[in-house]
């Protein structure tokens, strides 16, 4: 009598149970099916928040062995550079390794892997410095660049020939208070297709002192052998 009834009362405890368990696991499957409709619902209304997110915020994705980068130059003396890579900020105020004058990361060409970033100051800085650092980088390495405030008082013939070897059209036409923004390669490119360069200009600046800033985005190819 005593066994049956506690036997009774187990199986209504199990009996519970089960339909707690049911009910929890149709109603989570149903609104998983209401929030799946409604999130197919959104994605066929053409909606300018669903636009797909690039790497860098580029307007365009890279295709594979390209990496997405974006440079921007410095906004006069005031906001600073910043350098993207394959959805990374190398170098921008925020990381705190940005200074005026030129801003270089170099990245792995291969793996895409930053090995260093720097900041030479062109206006009062050693210029020997810069030197070093551009005599050593080696083949297979890529040239991430972006002025800011002022990069070319210091700067000078060996400096410049570094910059041209890397791929540089403009670096031989950069003047005071210049922006410039610029992706190169050691031994990748003859003559990179990713810089821009432009002058300042009391006529057409947009700031007082300055031009204004440039902004390149772009897909640089991996080094493949
Ligand atoms: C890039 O990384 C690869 C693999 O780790 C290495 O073999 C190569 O030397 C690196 N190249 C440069 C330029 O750092």
């Amino acid at each position: 009598m005593r066994i049956t009834s506690v036997i009774r009362y187990m199986v209504l405890l199990i009996t519970l149970l089960g339909m707690w368990f049911i009910t929890q696991t149709y109603f989570h499957q149903s609104w998983k099916a209401v929030s799946l409709r409604s999130w197919l619902g959104a994605m066929n209304k053409p909606s300018s928040e669903k636009l797909p997110q690039h790497k860098c915020g580029n307007q365009k994705s890279c295709p594979k062995n390209y990496f997405a980068f974006r440079i921007i130059s410095g906004a006069a003396n005031v906001v600073g550079p910043s350098i993207c890579f394959e959805d990374l900020v190398l170098m921008s105020s925020v990381k705190n390794n940005i200074g005026r004058g030129l801003n270089i990361a170099l990245v792995n060409g291969t793996t895409g892997q930053l090995l260093k970033t720097n900041s030479f100051d062109m206006y009062s800085g050693d210029i020997t410095k810069l030197q070093t650092f551009l005599q050593e980088i080696k083949h297979g390495t890529l040239v991430l660049t972006a002025s800011y405030d002022d990069a070319a008082t210091k700067m000078n013939d060996k400096v410049r020939a570094y910059f041209t070897e890397l791929g540089s059209n403009h670096v031989g036409k950069l003047g005071f208070r210049d922006n410039w923004v610029f992706l190169g390669a050691k031994g990748l490119m003859n003559k990179s297709p990713f810089e821009k360069h432009i002058k300042n200009n009391k006529e057409t600046n947009k700031y007082e002192g300055w031009p204004e800033l440039l902004e390149m985005e772009g897909c640089a190819p991996r080094k493949m052998d």
